[in-house]
């Protein structure tokens, strides 16, 4: 009777609590969909800090707006839509601004002290055992890695490199040479191409490794997994803007997911690992003294005694491989395409490297940066495609920032619209034209704006943390008559690649492609179609 009164108790206690338990979970989230609307209402009210600034309901309303575009990788085109409805300052999410007044691109990117950059654009390395690389590092963590990661690149970014460069855009000619003889003529597609050479690149480059990507026809196994790594990043940022971090995710991630998020990643320690040990047996005395590549030059010690740990190298390594090669590569997809897009262009640049190479060994990193319509072409082509179309945005400091004149609340992300600013008629003449002129420095083409292209857009991104492939050439290389573009480590890749392959080939698109820009994503890195190319040997 006593055990059977207990069980009765126990039963009404459990009825209790769990009834108890559904109550609360009821308020609770009657609460928080009380709270979320109450935050929309205030979002679109005229007492929000940002509520001057226009912009689209839905995306003024709440953050999922635009997150939910980020994640599906084509934010940049919405950015793009709402500056041509809305104008030159608008309003992308509760608390982010889009500007296109080209004078904020200072007052956002290069100003002293630096606006802070959001959290939500690139990974963090809190989960993965490694420091912070130069990308997310707080500013003065930054500002120490970049000065004793500088060298590697003063060093590395210009001529101690074009025996390396030289060599795979040869092995990509040949190999294409090789294709077109024994497929009859099969398209190719040059997405692809372009991504095996310039991975091997800075594979040599970087790790003093071979890729072999050209030589196998296919992608290394760290960067094959680079955009399919970057796309969950993209999604797991969304997430943590809302508080669900990458560890709350993990146990609802399938294994297919999982493998996808973490094979990037060991495969990129491992071949850094590679290459740490042959460091480590070369000082040993008992290896092969190789010449010196990026991350040899990043291990050096500085003169004051200062280095990078090799924890530092490893994390900074992964980003540069990434960084070097697939933006790279997508310019030249971006150049190839619009140049097959416009015969007239395509004619001219033909002429002009057809006419300044006897043979292809004249082709040189010095040769190419003294080509004028070469170096505007591909200028012309970050323009309408360019491959930050979303650089990194910044926060606005607690008091607030002064931007084109107005004053923006702080805690407001901010970021330039570069995509729509190249295509803006505001900016520019016919900017649904692919017209290299316009970069041509004799003929000093200002747009309606009195501007010159080159004060309109900054692909590099500009200040402390912009881009450090782009560097500016060491004095003494200067003084021996060096042009300073020369030493853009990207753009003298993209131009020697171009130049070969005009040299080699008459080249036509493989049917219209009508939507590949339309078709292409945006992760931080591109996602990109196929490109079809019918390629013909040139016979002289
Ligand atoms: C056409 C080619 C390229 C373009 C358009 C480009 C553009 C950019 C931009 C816009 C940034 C700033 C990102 C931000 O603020 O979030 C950046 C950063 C960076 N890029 Fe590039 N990049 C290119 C090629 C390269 C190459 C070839 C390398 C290396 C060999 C490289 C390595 C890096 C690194 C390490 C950073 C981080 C720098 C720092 O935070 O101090 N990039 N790049």
């Amino acid at each position: 009777m006593d055990s059977r009164n207990a069980t009765a108790t126990d039963v009404a206690a459990t009825w209790h609590y769990a009834s108890l338990a559904f109550w609360y979970s009821v308020y609770a989230a009657s609460a928080i969909v009380g709270f979320s609307i109450l935050k929309l209402i205030y979002n679109i009210s005229p007492f929000h800090p940002l509520s001057k600034y226009p912009g689209p309901l839905l995306w003024r309303a709440t953050r999922l707006t635009a997150s939910w575009h980020q994640a599906r990788g084509d934010l940049y085109k919405c950015i793009d839509a709402i500056h041509s409805k809305y104008g030159p300052t608008v309003r992308i999410a509760p608390d982010e601004l889009s500007f296109t007044n080209p004078e904020a691109w200072s007052q956002i990117y290069n100003t002293r002290p630096q606006l802070q950059k959001t959290e939500f654009h690139f990974g963090r390395a809190d989960e993965r055992k490694l420091p912070e690389s130069l990308i997310m590092a707080n500013d003065a963590e930054h500002a120490r890695l970049r000065r004793l990661a500088n060298p590697a690149f003063l060093t590395a970014g210009i001529l101690e490199v074009e025996p390396v460069m030289q060599y795979y855009a040869d092995l990509l000619c040949n190999q294409l040479l090789h294709e077109v003889s024994h497929a009859r003529s099969q398209p190719q597609d040059m997405v692809q191409w372009f991504l095996w050479t310039l991975n091997d690149v800075i594979g040599k480059l970087a790790l003093d490794q071979e890729f072999d990507c050209l030589k196998l026809r296919r992608m290394h196994p760290w960067p094959k997994f680079l955009l399919r790594g970057l796309k969950n990043i993209a999604i797991f940022n969304q997430f943590r803007r809302f508080g669900i971090t990458e560890k709350m995710l993990v146990p609802l991630m399938s294994k297919k997911q999982l493998e996808a998020r973490d094979n990037f990643f060991n495969e990129a320690v491992s071949a850094v690992d590679r290459r740490l040990a042959r460091e480590k047996s070369e000082k040993a005395g008992d290896g092969e003294k190789k010449t010196p590549d990026i991350v040899g030059l990043m291990l050096r010690e500085m003169k004051d005694g200062n280095r990078l740990t090799e924890k530092e190298v490893t994390a900074n390594s992964i980003l540069i491989v990434g960084g070097g090669a697939e933006t790279t590569s997508s310019c030249l997809s971006g150049t190839f395409y619009h140049l097959l897009k416009t015969p007239r262009v395509l004619k001219k640049l033909q002429q002009e490297i057809r006419s300044g190479f006897a043979c292809p060994k004249e082709i040189t990193i010095r040769a190419t940066s003294n080509l004028p319509y070469l170096k505007a072409t591909v200028e012309e082509s970050l323009r309408i495609f360019p491959i930050a179309s979303y650089i990194t945005p910044r926060t606005t400091p607690k008091g607030g920032h002064m931007i084109t004149g107005d004053h923006v609340p702080g805690g407001t992300y901010v970021s330039m619209g570069q995509w729509h600013m190249g295509r803006s008629g505001q900016l520019f003449d016919n900017p649904k034209e692919f017209r290299p002129e316009r970069w041509l420095d004799e003929l000093d083409v200002k747009g309606p704006a009195n501007l010159r292209p080159d004060e309109i857009l900054k692909p590099f991104s500009l200040g402390p943390r912009n881009c450090i492939g782009k560097q500016r050439v060491r004095p003494a290389l200067i003084q021996c008559g060096f042009a300073d573009e020369l030493s853009r480590l990207a753009l003298t890749e993209a131009r020697l690649v171009i130049a070969k392959l005009l040299w080699h080939f008459d080249m036509e698109l493989d049917g219209d492609h009508s939507t590949w820009v339309e078709d292409a994503r945006f992760y931080v890195l591109w996602e990109l179609q196929p490109l079809n190319v019918k390629l013909t040997p040139v016979r002289r």
